[in-house]
């Protein structure tokens, strides 16, 4: 068995690709590693956890002591590092969070697969999983690249560019065998209800208002989360030491016309009138140093690796607004905080 580490695992993005590979690769065993901060929800994988090549281990990407023991115990042969403080309105209020997660902490994982593999860097692979956001704004032409200038304007893509950093850095200096991928937006179940698309799906349900940033005009490029997952898998297994991918899912909304799709999806799902949602939406201040529009030329994974999105924007939006509906439990427990709960009772307070 080989025993491949992914830290993060039990966040949004992070319990989709533990999914994904516990499912598709019953020869590896997936040990998450996670501190379950309020973004961490072991209920995103009650379907997996009791899968013979699955193992949970709680605990920080800070705690050194910690990661050279799981590094002795499982011996991995790979890493996919998604563990981060992930939201930019929060890094606004605490921007030191996420140096401490977000740089000090992948230069801890940095550190302890270097020091543990050391000599023995053939067929091992540390994954950085990174944002589009490090390359800071575009205007209303042009893409991102592998090759765009590293611009970051917000305390969060500024640490996640500081994090890409480091992994070149002991790519180059001391031969660590990395591979790096800078992603879009992503959506679908289990995003946490602070991010816009859940957090406007939810208050549609509650009839309650919807907050626009600013004029509304901001520009995302949306993926499907389950698509990020399978250009992981892709990017871990053939990508070439040392590089970086960009993915995106070539479908750029306008913040306001975003809305206004899950309004029109909502009001159908739930047999409200048609425009009925709209008359929620709401614009109020804008996010300091919002960034107006990011955009990903995903040519080099596509042509390299023969990734592609799966499915289109209407029908991701309609399924992530159906799995919200369905699963009012999910989002029950993550409003009341019942969901932190699930650890204990699940492994025992130890
Ligand atoms: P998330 O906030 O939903 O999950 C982060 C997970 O990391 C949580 O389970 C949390 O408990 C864990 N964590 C946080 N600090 C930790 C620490 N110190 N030690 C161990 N675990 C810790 O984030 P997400 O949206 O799933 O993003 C995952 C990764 O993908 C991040 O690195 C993020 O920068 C990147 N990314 C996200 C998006 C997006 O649209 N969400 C897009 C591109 C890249
Ligand atoms: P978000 O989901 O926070 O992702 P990011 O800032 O990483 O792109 O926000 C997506 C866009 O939606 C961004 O332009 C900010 C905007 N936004 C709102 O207009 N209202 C909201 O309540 C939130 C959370 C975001």
């Amino acid at each position: 068995m080989k025993n491949i580490l992914i830290t993060g695992g039990a966040g949004f993005i992070g319990s989709h690709l533990v999914r994904h590979f516990v499912g598709k690769y019953p020869d590896y065993r997936i040990v998450n590693l996670d501190a379950l901060t309020y973004a961490g929800n072991l209920e995103n994988l009650r379907d997996v956890e009791t899968a013979p090549n699955y193992t949970f281990e709680k605990g920080d990407i800070l705690d050194a002591a910690l990661l050279a023991r799981l590094f002795e115990k499982y011996r991995f042969e790979g890493v996919i590092h998604l563990a981060a403080e992930s939201h930019v309105d929060r890094s606004i209020t605490d921007p030191l969070a996420f140096v401490r997660t977000n740089v000090l902490g992948t230069v801890t994982l940095l550190h302890a697969a270097k020091t543990a593999w050391t000599g023995q860097f053939e067929g091992k692979r540390f994954y950085h999983v990174s944002t589009d956001e490090v390359y800071g704004s575009l205007g209303d032409e042009g893409f991102f690249t592998e090759e765009t200038r590293y611009d970051p304007r917000s305390p969060y893509s500024a640490s996640k560019a500081s994090s890409d950093h480091f992994v070149r850095a002991y790519f180059h200096t001391y031969g660590l065998p990395v591979v790096l991928s800078n992603c879009s937006n992503n959506y679908g179940p289990n995003h946490f209800p602070e991010k816009l698309i859940p957090l406007v799906i939810s208050n549609i349900r509650h009839e309650k208002p919807l907050p626009v940033y600013g004029d509304g005009l901001y520009t995302r490029d949306w993926l499907w989360v389950k698509d990020h997952a399978s250009a992981i898998d892709a990017v871990f297994h053939r990508g070439r030491d040392g590089e970086t991918y960009n993915i995106g899912g070539n479908n750029e909304w306008t913040n306001i016309a975003l809305v206004e799709k899950l309004c029109d999806i909502m009001d159908e799902l739930l047999g409200r009138p048609p425009g009925a949602s709209r008359q929620l939406i709401t614009f109020v201040k804008d996010r300091p140093g919002h960034d107006r529009r990011y955009a990903i030329d995903a040519s080099k994974i596509r042509e390299e690796l023969g990734w592609l999105p799966s499915i289109r924007a209407e029908e991701g939006f309609r399924e992530t607004a159906r799995w919200y509906l369905d699963n009012e439990e999910w989002l029950l427990h993550v409003r009341s905080g019942a969901y932190q709960a699930y650890y204990d009772a699940q492994y025992g307070a130890h």
